[in-house]
């Protein structure tokens, strides 16, 4: 088993920093292209006229469920690889786990009528639906060999401002993959067997973000000493703050999605799927709230938790079509979609320690404005780079 613990890596220099990761020379070669190229690009979106690069780092020093692993991070802003890589140390080991992949895609159904004899338009749709479970399960599963619907659940609104409607929820098990080709196209191609089904009228067929059946934990405990008492004091005081102030708690998430965000963008992730999961879970029970939670044991001792949706795959679309994708998936040494949310948890979980143990003592600050002094040196150097015309 490889180590994180690279002593020193910061401090190497780039080349020495890509031979400490025994990549291949052509993994060292797609990572300094950024990867991508402009074929590729153009069949990945529309319009394409370019490329767009950005820093790919390796946060080191993480220990999850007894494995060393190696982060893969790409982001632009300065501190947070480092400040991943620092409360890792201090953390030193990490436990963290994710639910199966269960994904939701959602069919919206309105226009029901009630027959004569009930006069309950819903409850009876309701009652069809789920007495035609066999069925609609037999039809979305004849799609994709890969991605099954496991259930099926409705939800009832009586009151909106365009009427009453039913929505009904197929449960997906997307294994590895994030799944939303496969969920939607389902959803769709269900459509008019629900029209079918309930007499009603299907409008939005698509997968739901709140990927509330697909969570990832993670939880650390830090020694008072490796802390220091009044850091482990001052953590729980910010921890208070973020379950009651959502103007602290969106801070503090926005600090946690830093490590999350660039774990996702370095696997090709939908990071915007994660962002908005992630945002509706903190505010699930109608108060926005921080998705962390810091509390100190008996001993003085502070323990770290997390619990958020993370709806990720390590197969699929653009994961496959992207080499740094790859690279950074072979870093990771994740083989299943819920090992690489169970890490990306745990990285959310780092960096919120490693902001806060910051924010609470020398303040971040200090280390941001270091690397902000380097940024501001390499454009002195190279005036053109900052020049618009
Ligand atoms: C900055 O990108 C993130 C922080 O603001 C997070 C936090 O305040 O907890 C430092």
């Amino acid at each position: 088993m490889k180590s994180s613990r690279l002593s020193g890596f910061y401090k190497s220099t780039l080349t020495e920093r890509q031979q400490q990761l025994a990549l291949l020379q052509s993994d060292i070669d797609a990572l300094a292209r950024g990867g991508l190229d402009l074929k590729t690009a153009n069949r990945l979106i529309e319009n394409v006229v370019g490329l767009y690069a950005l820093p790919f780092g390796i946060a080191t020093n993480f220990q999850i469920n007894g494995r060393d692993v190696l982060i893969p991070m790409v982001i632009e802003e300065p501190s947070v690889v480092a400040g991943a890589s620092n409360a890792a140390k201090i953390a030193g080991a990490f436990t963290a786990s994710a639910d199966e992949s269960r994904m939701i895609g959602q069919i919206q159904i309105l226009d029901l009528r009630p027959s004569l004899r009930s006069g309950q338009a819903l409850d009876e749709a309701q009652q069809k639906i789920l007495s035609a479970r066999g069925e609609i399960l037999a039809l979305a599963n004849s799609l994709s060999k890969t991605v099954r619907v496991v259930d099926i659940e409705t939800r009832l609104f009586r009151d909106s401002r365009v009427g009453a409607m039913l929505v009904l929820h197929l449960i997906f098990d997307t294994r590895d993959a994030m799944g939303a080709n496969a969920i939607n196209t389902a959803c769709e191609t269900i459509a008019p067997l629900i029209e079918n089904i309930t007499g009603g009228r299907v409008n939005l067929r698509i997968l739901s973000n709140l990927a509330d059946k697909r969570l990832a934990r993670a939880s650390c405990n830090v020694s008072k000493e490796k802390l220091g008492d009044e850091v482990a004091r001052g953590i729980v005081e910010a921890q208070a703050l973020a379950e009651i102030d959502p103007y602290r708690a969106t801070t503090h998430n926005k600090g946690i999605m830093n490590g999350i965000d660039a774990v996702a963008l370095a696997t090709a992730q939908d990071w915007r799927s994660i962002e908005a999961g992630a945002h509706a879970y903190a505010a699930r029970d109608g108060h926005y709230r921080a998705l962390t939670k810091w509390d100190r044991d008996a001993n003085g001792d502070l323990r770290g938790e997390i619990e958020l949706p993370l709806a990720v795959g390590i197969v699929g679309g653009t994961i496959a079509a992207h080499p740094v994708a790859q690279i950074a998936l072979k870093i990771l040494g994740v083989t299943s979609a819920q090992e690489l949310a169970s890490v990306m948890a745990v990285v959310g979980l780092a960096q919120n320690l490693g902001a806060l143990r910051a924010l609470v003592s020398e303040g971040i600050q200090a280390g941001h404005m270091e690397l902000h002094a380097r940024k501001k040196e390499l454009l002195a150097t190279e005036p053109h780079r900052n020049t618009r015309k």
